[in-house]
């Protein structure tokens, strides 16, 4: 019985220890997403914020970074549905600013930090890519939600 016990136990280990590139960013298709926050910019991995953030980005998209991005009552509410029940939880790391604010960047996220920390800030900085919200410059298939390690490149 011990024996058995054991080897569960390395069973459930090995599950958890699969490779980080296992995450699946991807999405099932909706339309009024992809029309509304599409439009401007890619649509953006909702696994990479936590649903508090989506939550205080809907709220506020009059003043979305700069720029209006307001809905009518319907489809803001469909939307913050999707983003919430998409959402990452926990495994974003740390999603509040020092103010305890949830971060609206996943660019600022503990998570999607971690993940870049080897790109220089003049890497960032090169007018092909411009900015870490540019996930398409670098992932090519990030508009289908593609963000495995093979699929990336840096451009000049
Ligand atoms: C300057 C190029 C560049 C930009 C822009 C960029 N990334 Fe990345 N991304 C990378 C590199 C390089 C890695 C690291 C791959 C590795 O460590 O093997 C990475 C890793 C990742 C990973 C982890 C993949 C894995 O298998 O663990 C995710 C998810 C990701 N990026 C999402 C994004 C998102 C979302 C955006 C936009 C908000 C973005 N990235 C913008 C270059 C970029
Ligand atoms: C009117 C244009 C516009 C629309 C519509 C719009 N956005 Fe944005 N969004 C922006 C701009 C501008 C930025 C800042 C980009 C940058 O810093 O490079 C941004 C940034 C973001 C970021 C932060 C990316 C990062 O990690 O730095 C998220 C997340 C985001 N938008 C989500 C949404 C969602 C969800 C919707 C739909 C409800 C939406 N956007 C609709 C213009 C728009």
């Amino acid at each position: 019985m011990k024996f058995q016990a054991a080897s569960s136990i390395a069973a459930v280990l090995a599950a958890l220890a699969l490779p980080a590139h296992a995450d699946s960013y991807k999405l099932p298709r909706n339309v009024i997403l992809e029309e509304e926050c599409g439009s401007c910019h890619m649509v953006f991995p909702p696994q990479m914020l936590h649903a508090d953030s989506w939550r205080a980005m809907m709220g506020d998209l009059a003043r979305h970074f700069g720029s209006d991005a307001s809905l009518d009552e319907q489809r803001r509410i469909a939307i913050t549905d999707f983003l919430v029940a998409h959402s990452g939880g926990r495994k974003t790391g740390a999603t509040r600013d020092a103010r305890g604010k949830p971060l609206l960047r996943i660019s600022e996220t503990e998570r999607f930090i971690k993940k870049h920390r080897e790109i220089s800030a003049a890497t960032w900085q090169r007018a092909s890519i411009k900015s870490p919200a540019n996930c398409g410059a670098c992932h090519t298939r990030a508009a289908a939600g593609d963000y495995d390690d093979d699929t990336i490149r840096i451009p000049k």
